[in-house]
């Protein structure tokens, strides 16, 4: 079988000179360069053809023909990397967007935060557990969840075991692509995961990153002049980016330009991310960039900018107030003649008590069934009324 990618070489790879935040702190770790080096020679998870699929049938719903959906947990277990733990997630998946198809009349697109979704960005270094201070969880590609200091030192052995738990995944999907997805996305983080699997494309000599056909810079990660923009503007998949209250119309229209500088349908998707009690933001940013002439695909996540906690210090969310946020976005879009591309959601595939509202009745059944390695997921029940709520 001939490689579907080529290795870049290092002066590909402008960004590995720029600042990062939200990078894990194995910096002086002796074994990092060999297993960074181990996955600069790993076969490539996605083809470059996938990669181009995947962009046209996002270019349908930057059209206005099609809808996108994407969802799936907020961090991904290297444990569920089975082949039925993902045809649970790919059933999930196509139900909800068998939903989103019957309520707009349009045609899915389904992405899955799947087959990558290891790496964390987190709001402090450290949480105290039972009067403890530890580093926090960053997800199992940088160190383990368990409420113990020696689990939550950062190994980059897990570079290698993220990269084979995806493989895995990317598996199980590929089992059940068929014409209707889903597609693989996660944010894209740790940058020795992805640095070292960029690529060049065979067909087009394009850079491609490897490990996924959609990746996402984070609302923390979106600087500029930092790493993970360099990244991302430098490969040729669609990419996204997260959009929240605290954005300037002019520093989106930046971003766009740096990762969308042909204003290609298919290549940026926004995700907003406003906060039901900001949703006002929207508007003008949304206004800015059709100005500026991107044709991004709009989605809505509605969930991380509407985390509270409960009074036992759960992190949960409310579903009335996801639907408000949710809602409100497309009616802002639809308003200026946008198109409300999708949904960015955080679903389970069982019945986790996470979220309020519907079959959770209150914040004091939030913790019967909290499951979630990080953010408070809907279950599939919760996902379905928000999705019958905005469309
Ligand atoms: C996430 O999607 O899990 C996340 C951390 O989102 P954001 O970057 O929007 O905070
Ligand atoms: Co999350």
């Amino acid at each position: 079988m001939r490689p579907a990618f080529a290795p870049a070489t290092v002066d590909d790879r402008p960004w590995e000179l720029l600042p990062a935040r939200e990078q894990p702190d194995w910096r002086g770790h002796p074994d990092r360069p060999r297993y960074v080096a181990a996955l600069r020679a790993s076969p490539p998870l996605v083809t470059e053809r996938d990669i181009v699929t995947a962009h046209r049938a996002i270019a349908a719903v930057a059209a206005g023909d099609a809808r996108l959906l994407q969802a799936g947990d907020c961090a991904e277990s290297f444990a569920e990397s089975d082949p039925a733990s993902t045809a649970a997630k790919v059933a999930v998946l196509a139900d909800l967007g068998d939903l989103v198809a019957r309520r707009t009349g349009d045609e899915v697109v389904l992405f899955g935060r799947l087959a990558g979704q290891y790496a964390k960005p987190r709001s402090h270094p450290t949480e105290v557990v039972d009067g403890v201070e530890l580093p926090v969880f960053r997800g199992h590609l940088v160190n383990a969840p368990e409420a113990d200091p020696q689990a939550r030192v950062a190994d980059p052995r897990r570079l290698i075991e993220a990269y084979r738990a995806s493989a895995r995944v990317m598996a199980g999907l590929g089992v059940h692509r068929g014409d209707g997805g889903p597609w693989a996305s996660h944010e894209a983080l740790v940058l020795d995961y992805e640095s070292p699997q960029v690529r060049r494309g065979e067909w087009s000599g394009d850079r491609y990153l490897s490990s996924t056909h959609l990746p996402w810079i984070g609302e923390r990660t979106r600087q500029l002049d930092h790493a993970h923009v360099r990244l991302l503007a430098t490969v040729a998949n669609p990419v996204a980016c997260k959009v929240g209250p605290g954005a300037t119309p002019d520093e989106v229209v930046a971003l766009c330009a740096a990762l969308d500088p042909g204003r290609t349908p298919g290549r940026l998707t926004l995700i907003a991310r406003m906060g039901a009690e900001r949703i006002d933001a929207l508007a003008p940013i949304a206004r800015a960039v059709h100005r500026a002439g991107h044709p991004v695909v709009w989605l809505s996540d509605p969930m991380h900018g509407n985390t509270v906690r409960t009074e036992s210090g759960e992190k949960t969310r409310h579903l009335a107030t996801m639907i408000r946020e949710a809602s409100r976005f497309r009616t802002t879009l639809e308003a200026l003649g946008l198109h409300p591309g999708g949904l960015h959601l955080e679903v389970a595939t069982t019945g986790v008590t996470e979220c309020v509202g519907g079959p959770v009745p209150d914040e004091g059944s939030v913790g019967e069934r909290y499951e979630s390695l990080c953010d408070p997921r809907l279950n599939p029940a919760q996902a379905h009324e928000l999705i019958r709520s905005v469309f």
